[in-house]
């Protein structure tokens, strides 16, 4: 039982209701009214029959909502005679049946402004295009398909990912082109499989697409089937470009790779730096007495000839403490424009005479306005040695060795190739080729200081080093130099 303050609201609520409303008996009796109904008449409308009242006539009206409604036994709804659709709104009166058990006690009537037929469609058309824009400007492309694949939707982004035109697309395009291989069957498989998101749908799968030019482009798909009473019908795929974010990966880890190179030349460096002091005063030491030693005796023929050996040797320790040095950054560098042509020749010309380069075709392919490189020129010849023995070392005696030197197109560095014909480098090796130590020479042969030693001159001038397989076969390895200031071009040759 409803209270009576409950009963007050219900009266107020509909009193505030704006549209019209009437209790009517089956036989149209007007049995409650709200406040808009009784500003519409001076007459009091309870106890009067609707049609006398509001239409003038003696018996129900032709038109009646609640006429139908007492004939169907369920709501009805007719438009308001005389009236016209405003707006794209029809006036209708609505007619709602109150039930007593099996019977119909009484009706609600009330006035109801329907929306057209014409407003419907013209609100769908409006609402598809939003939607058709709205796929249609996606940044990810989205791209859906019949069940037999052809597809009816590619967005502006489909058209710059896979590179079809809209027309080539819609006419003739299934979605099977768009993935290589197998792509488009697996993608059905996870999608109607459970283990991607739920039958039906596919989450983050990360696949390759296939673009018109034939490149495969790395892309993770979100793709869902559409049903229509539990039936396939089509299905939809939101594809985002996986390129952009795979470059900054690669880049990422490859300052991370450079980062720690970098932090273990510097110890290394420390390291070495403080060796090569330890080792030099001693070595002084030995130098001076036994020089003393020579000048200060008359020796027999004999010992004299072990002193000067022991000079000798003092003195390549010397050099190899010097190298050290150089490879430690701890001695003064000399930067100058240089010709890296000439530096080139030069470092060939000194190693050519070997016996490891008897079998060895050289090619030289070297940019005759090759700008000159800011640059230490001994530290030059120690780069290009390491790089040339490491090729020629690993063709074993027989291939072809090219040097190439080009000016680089983005015009502030000059580019050295040097590559062979030998057994190019492996996957593993390719990752710690520049880190210290590394080798797979046999002992003895190798210590692993050579790419190292390189990696440090190049960064030290502000460049970069690389290397990857030829195509065809060997190894081949790339600098990057930056070149000298255009003033100071056309300075000494600086060797
Ligand atoms: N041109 C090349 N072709 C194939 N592998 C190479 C080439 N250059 C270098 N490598 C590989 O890189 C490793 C490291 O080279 P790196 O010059 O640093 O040391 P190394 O030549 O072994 O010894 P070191 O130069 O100190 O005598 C080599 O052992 C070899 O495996
Ligand atoms: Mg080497």
């Amino acid at each position: 039982m409803r209270t009576e303050n409950e009963i007050k609201y219900l009266m107020k609520a509909i009193d505030a209701f704006q549209k019209r409303l009437i209790v009517i008996s089956p036989d149209f009796e007007i049995l409650a009214a709200n406040t808009p109904i009784a500003e519409l008449t001076d007459r009091e409308p309870v106890g009067n029959y609707c049609y006398e009242l509001f239409n003038d006539r003696s018996s129900p009206c032709d038109n009646c909502a609640a006429r139908e409604a007492l004939a169907d036994k369920r709501p009805s709804v007719c438009p308001k005679p005389g009236s016209l659709a405003q707006k794209g709104l029809m006036p209708c009166y609505y007619a709602y049946p109150i039930y007593n058990g099996e019977e119909i006690e009484a009706f609600v009537s009330m006035d109801f402004d329907i929306p057209t037929i014409d407003l419907l469609e013209e609100k769908l058309q409006r609402s598809n295009a939003f939607l058709e824009k709205l796929l249609q400007s996606a940044v990810d492309c989205v791209v859906a398909a019949d069940m037999s694949g052809n597809i009816f939707l590619f967005n502006e982004s489909a058209v710059d990912l896979f590179g079809y035109s809209l027309k080539e697309a819609l006419s003739n395009l299934n979605v099977r082109d768009i993935y290589p291989g197998d792509g488009a069957y697996e993608v059905m498989k996870a999608m109607r499989g459970p283990s991607h998101g739920g039958k039906g749908r596919l989450i983050t799968f990360h696949t390759n697409g296939l673009a018109k030019s034939g490149e495969q482009i790395p892309i993770s798909l979100y793709a869902s089937v559409i049903y229509e009473d539990g039936k396939e019908i089509a299905s939809i795929g939101f594809f985002h470009d996986l390129r952009n974010r795979i470059k900054i990966r690669k880049e990422l880890e490859t300052t991370q790779v450079q980062l720690l190179q970098a932090e273990k030349m510097a110890s290394l460096g420390k390291l070495a730096a403080g060796v090569a002091h330890q080792i030099n005063n001693p070595l002084g030491g030995i130098i001076l007495f036994a020089k003393l030693i020579l000048e200060e005796y008359d020796l027999e023929d004999g010992v004299k000839n072990d002193i000067e050996r022991i000079l000798k040797d003092a003195d390549r320790c010397r050099n190899i403490v010097k190298e050290l040095l150089e490879f430690t950054r701890q001695t003064r560098h000399l930067m100058r424009p240089n010709d890296l042509n000439h530096a080139l020749k030069r470092t060939l010309f000194l190693l050519e005479s070997q016996a490891l380069f008897q079998n060895i075709e050289i090619k030289e392919d070297l940019d005759e306005n090759l700008p000159r490189a800011n640059s230490d020129v001994q530290q030059m010849y120690h780069l290009f040695m390491n790089l040339i023995l490491n090729a020629v070392q690993a063709m074993d005696g027989k291939g072809t060795l090219t040097l190439k030197t080009v000016a680089h197109p983005d015009k502030n560095h000059v580019q050295i190739e040097i590559s062979d014909t030998g057994p190019g480098i492996s996957e593993e090796a390719l990752t710690q080729l520049f880190e210290p130590f590394f080798t797979t020479k046999e002992e003895g042969k190798g210590t692993g200081l050579g790419l190292s030693l390189a990696y440090n001159i190049v960064e030290n001038h502000g460049g970069s080093i690389s290397a990857e397989n030829n195509p065809d076969q060997g190894a081949i390895f790339i600098i990057k130099l930056p070149i000298a200031h255009k003033k100071k071009q056309g300075e000494e040759r600086g060797e």
